[in-house]
């Protein structure tokens, strides 16, 4: 077998990603709190509780293990409803809470990277209809002004909103996240208000801070047809990419918000209000043809007979997705930040072929001169996963949450060597995944 290292650019971003209300605890003012105590909404009836202690001071500890694992960057969310618990109340130690922690990442040499909105809202603007009112909008523009002029000495690179797409989906079709409506009509309303809010804070950043970077992480999932040679197969599985993947991205580039059922509309200031293109990344679907799911858009997904899946069933391991992923986002002709890319295995059997199969995408992406500048693993530390509350584990390290003892998967030591030597090598998958070497290295 072949002895290769496959090295990434110089200066290339190396970080895990978090989201606060999945890592600090007891996040009460959110909607999200709310939620998980509404019997049925989260597995086994979990509750995110302490979750991994970073309110509480824990962030510092993890924040030293993401250094000396050769991490030179973190990406987390700061939240809405610690920052402004009740209307144009502002609450100052929250903010002084997340300027220690930025100024703890800068200590450590991690850059940081500050998303927003990650899917929570205080509840009052949860009980004003949250997404689906207008004047969430300029709420969202008034938070996020208080927030880059309480923090921009501090940080320079924003996401505005982390998967709008995603939330959109699970809060108005499916149903399983706040306001768990069934109703794919009031996407028509939703994500229009959602893209004009990233359209307000791109322009609010700005204006306090000219030379920030802006943009927005998409939850991307690709799309291939069931059977390949079936032309409406082929259709219904451009349409789920058109549907899901491009709305928000396209509506940033061009300036006007293109959806199925509703007239093309032209939003002033909208176009190029992305300075990079978060791509989050986890999974992929096969798709069926099929006149009974008209809610779904005519398609029915499921993924490949063959594929493996993690833990729980949730997401199927499609590197080769990945990349066409990245191939399609070009069209964007922004920076692209890989936002987001995780895998969920308490018993970090697979991550290790996880980690090495998705990056030597990334690197033929790179090789192509694709520009691609970060990549972020999902995540740091077991953290709490929504409305499969702790069943997934994603974490570089297990979280024990009885003594919130952290302990190193193997994929934590196989990650710093990679962000240590910038590199993926064939060494590093004979002594993590074996079993890749004559498919990823042969002779
Ligand atoms: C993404 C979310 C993130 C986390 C991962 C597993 O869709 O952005 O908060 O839950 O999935």
């Amino acid at each position: 077998m072949a002895d290769a290292v496959h090295y990434f650019p110089r200066g290339f971003k190396w970080g895990t990603a978090t989201a606060a209300y999945q890592v600090e605890g007891n996040n009460t003012q959110s909607d999200w709190w709310q939620w998980e105590r509404t019997p049925g909404k989260i597995a086994d009836g979990h509750k995110s509780g302490a979750a991994c202690g970073w309110w509480g001071g824990r962030w510092r500890e993890d924040f030293d293990r993401a250094a000396e694992a050769g991490q030179n960057t973190h990406r987390l969310s700061v939240e809405w409803s610690r920052i402004e618990p009740r209307p144009a109340v502002w609450d100052e130690d929250a903010l002084d809470q997340y300027r220690q922690m930025l100024k703890g990442l800068r200590e450590r040499g991690l850059d940081p990277f500050v998303t927003l909105y990650h899917f929570t809202l205080p509840i009052w603007i949860y009980e004003k209809g949250g997404w689906e009112n207008p004047e969430t909008i300029r709420l969202f523009e008034r938070y996020v002004r208080k927030v880059v002029g309480a923090l921009g000495d501090l940080c320079d690179e924003w996401v505005t909103l982390n998967e709008p797409n995603g939330m959109a989906v699970q809060g108005w079709v499916l149903g399983t996240w706040p306001p768990g409506k069934r109703d794919p009509r009031k996407l028509l309303t939703v994500m229009p208000n959602l893209i004009k809010a990233h359209c307000a804070a791109y322009h609010a950043i700005h204006a306090v801070q000219p030379t920030a970077r802006v943009g927005l992480a998409i939850y991307t999932r690709g799309f291939e047809p069931a059977r390949p040679d079936f032309a409406p197969d082929r259709w219904v599985a451009n349409l789920q990419n058109n549907i899901l993947n491009s709305v928000f991205p396209d509506a940033a580039a061009t300036g006007s918000i293109r959806m199925i059922g509703r007239r093309p509309e032209a939003v002033p200031g909208l176009a190029r209000t992305q300075d990079f293109f978060g791509l989050n990344y986890y999974t992929r679907d096969y798709v069926a043809f099929d006149l009974t799911q008209p809610a779904k858009a005519f398609g029915r997904a499921h993924f490949a007979p063959g594929d493996e899946l993690d833990n729980i069933g949730f997401n199927a391991m499609a590197p080769e997705g990945f990349f066409k992923m990245m191939r399609w986002a070009r069209h964007l002709r922004v920076p692209i930040v890989i936002s987001e890319n995780g895998w969920s295995d308490p018993a970090d059997i697979q991550r290790p072929r996880f980690l090495l199969t998705h990056l030597r995408q990334v690197w033929r992406a790179v090789n192509f001169n694709w520009p691609i500048t970060g990549y972020y693993y999902w995540t740091l530390v077991d953290n709490f996963e929504w409305e499969r509350g702790w069943t997934q584990r994603f974490g570089l390290w297990e979280l024990d949450r009885e003594t919130q003892e952290r302990k190193p998967r193997p994929s934590a030591k196989l990650y710093a060597e990679i962000c240590k030597t910038n590199s993926i090598s064939s060494d590093m998958a004979a002594r993590y995944a074996p079993e890749l070497m004559p498919k990823m290295f042969p002779g």
